[in-house]
């Protein structure tokens, strides 16, 4: 039997590489992703891909809807979409506020409550991306990591309440990855290649790590012969938390 997957933000970066990955696995897989560039998954085969908003009020039901219509049923969902922002908090302003915490934490809880009753009856899992910026201070990060603080919370309160329903909930936490994400966060910094040294040497591996990597441990989290993993938040990080 195919497992079925919902991922959110899988036009690009890390969850694109998750809908190639959960295909490899022979998993189903519904991606959703605001840009249109979603629709060239389509061409990968057993993907549907859908353009949606994930802060929309219907998109959480019309996008696990859609899995249940073409597949039949729902095993895994990955919250993954999101933004970033790096400014001083003396900088930020309410509506930064609104806006990140609108994208990365209550899309996620949407998410969660419409696949939930999908999930139960698989006994499928959530898998949440998360952030180095949500377990350890980052200067000049602060709404970004409270959204991030939030999905690690949420991933550790909803792996208690949902483990007697038999639905895992783990979430990963990249340091800097390799994406559209970090070069338009450092094109948005006064000095993109100082900014560049300070990640990378912050980093003990030296590098960013690769969507690829952090794809892997969400398909890790996610596979049934993980069936004792619940409420861990792995890091994804080159070493830094370890420092
Ligand atoms: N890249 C990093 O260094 C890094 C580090 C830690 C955590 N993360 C987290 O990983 C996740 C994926 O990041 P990435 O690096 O692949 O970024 P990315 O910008 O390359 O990809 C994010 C995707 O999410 C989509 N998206 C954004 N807002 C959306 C919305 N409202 N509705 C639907 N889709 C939307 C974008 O269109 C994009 O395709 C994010 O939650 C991010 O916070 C990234």
């Amino acid at each position: 039997m195919d497992l079925v997957a919902v991922v959110t933000g899988a036009a690009r970066g890390i969850g694109r590489e998750v809908v190639l990955r959960l295909g490899d696995e022979g998993y189903r897989v519904v991606a959703a992703d605001v840009s249109p560039d979603v629709k060239e998954l389509g061409a990968a085969g057993r993907v549907v891909p859908v353009v949606a908003d994930v802060t929309d009020e219907g998109a959480p039901a019309a996008v696990v809807g859609r899995a249940v219509e073409e597949f039949g049923r729902l095993d895994l969902l990955v919250n993954n979409a999101g933004r970033f922002l790096r400014r001083p908090i003396l900088e930020t302003g309410d509506d930064d506020f609104d806006r990140l915490f609108g994208i990365n934490v209550r899309s996620a809880f949407r998410f969660t409550r419409a696949a939930l009753p999908h999930l139960i009856d698989g006994r499928g899992c959530i898998v949440n991306t998360a952030s180095i910026s949500g377990l350890v201070g980052v200067s000049n990060q602060s709404v970004y990591a409270m959204t991030k603080g939030a999905i690690v919370q949420l991933t550790r309160q909803l792996a208690i309440e949902c483990a007697p329903l038999g639905v895992r909930v783990n979430a990963v936490a990249p340091g800097a990855v390799d994406t559209g994400f970090m070069d338009e966060a450092r094109a948005a910094d006064p000095d993109p290649a100082a900014s560049l040294a300070v990640t990378l040497s912050n980093h003990p591996i030296g590098r960013m790590s690769t969507p690829a990597e952090v794809a892997r441990a969400i398909v890790f989290l996610a596979a049934p012969e993980s069936a004792g993993i619940t409420g861990t938040i792995l890091s994804v990080d080159g070493g830094y938390v370890a420092r």
